[in-house]
């Protein structure tokens, strides 16, 4: 895994030491566009950068300032499911890292499983369940990242947490908190994987964010993750499909973008 090569072209471009990592999942790419001095290289541009696919997924690392902070943001992630290995997928959140970056927002679309939400809530990630039976740590340990076998006992930061919650209040927004539980997809779940998500304690469903999290946090750095409920989880509406995820992210996007700001400005 080499990096300098990588590095040395990202501060030809004039990025230097961001100090947050933003990746913007599903519909959610927006407010990369508010980032100001930008400096935007589309993902083709960048040697050894994996390219994104998925419809709704723009593939482009923007660097500027939001919100009072230096930010890193991928507008586009790369996915599990697009083929890619763990390693790819992962592999601009280790190279967040290796620019000096110590925390990052992860956010999500996904499915609501707990009967508490509603389409267009937003959560805070408390913690996770990895259902995919895949891990993007196994293989040679990135030895200059982090150790070998990782303590994710607070995956999620605790302060991350607390702050959002803390924001939500002051700004009356309605967050809903909970376990986020990765699928691989790209076939949404069944109803009886959803009965089985709801009994093993998961409250929302996704196909993302696990193995940034899980590589992030190798990597020692801090964690936050907020998933926008685009749907109800398979059996607990009618039908489910990607136009339904995009257009509720749409809605939400402005509430959204809000709380971010106001979390990055006070991280
Ligand atoms: N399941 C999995 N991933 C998702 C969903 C869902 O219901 N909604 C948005 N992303």
């Amino acid at each position: 895994m080499m990096y300098s090569e990588l590095l040395t072209y990202l501060s030809n471009k004039g990025i230097r030491q961001p100090e947050l990592g933003l990746v913007l999942g599903s519909g959610l790419g927006d407010l990369a566009d508010e980032i100001e001095d930008a400096v935007i290289i589309p993902y083709e541009a960048i040697p050894n950068f994996p390219v994104s696919t998925v419809e709704g997924h723009e593939g482009k690392l923007v660097y500027g300032n939001l919100s009072g902070k230096r930010v890193i943001a991928l507008k586009g992630r790369f996915h599990y499911y697009e083929g890619y290995e763990l390693a790819d997928v992962t592999y601009p959140i280790r190279l967040f890292k290796e620019l000096g970056v110590s925390s990052i927002i992860l956010t999500n679309a996904a499915g609501g499983v707990s009967q508490d939400f509603q389409p267009g809530d937003i959560m805070v990630i408390t913690d996770h369940i990895n259902l995919t039976g895949n891990n993007p740590l196994i293989g040679p340990n990135v030895h200059q990242q982090g150790p070998r076998f990782v303590d994710l006992t607070e995956t999620y930061s605790k302060r991350g947490i607390d702050l959002l919650k803390q924001i939500a209040q002051a700004e009356d927004i309605d967050l809903k908190e909970g376990v986020y539980t990765w699928m691989t997809g790209p076939s949404y779940e069944t109803p009886a994987e959803i009965r089985m998500i709801q009994r093993i304690g998961g409250d929302a469903v996704g196909m993302s964010t696990v193995p940034e999290a899980i590589v992030a946090k190798h990597a020692g750095m801090e964690v936050i993750g907020i998933s926008c409920i685009t749907n109800l989880a398979a059996g607990l509406q009618s039908a489910l499909n990607h136009e339904e995820v995009i257009e509720i992210s749409q809605q939400v996007k402005p509430k959204f973008k809000h709380l971010l700001r106001q979390l990055i400005s006070q991280l």
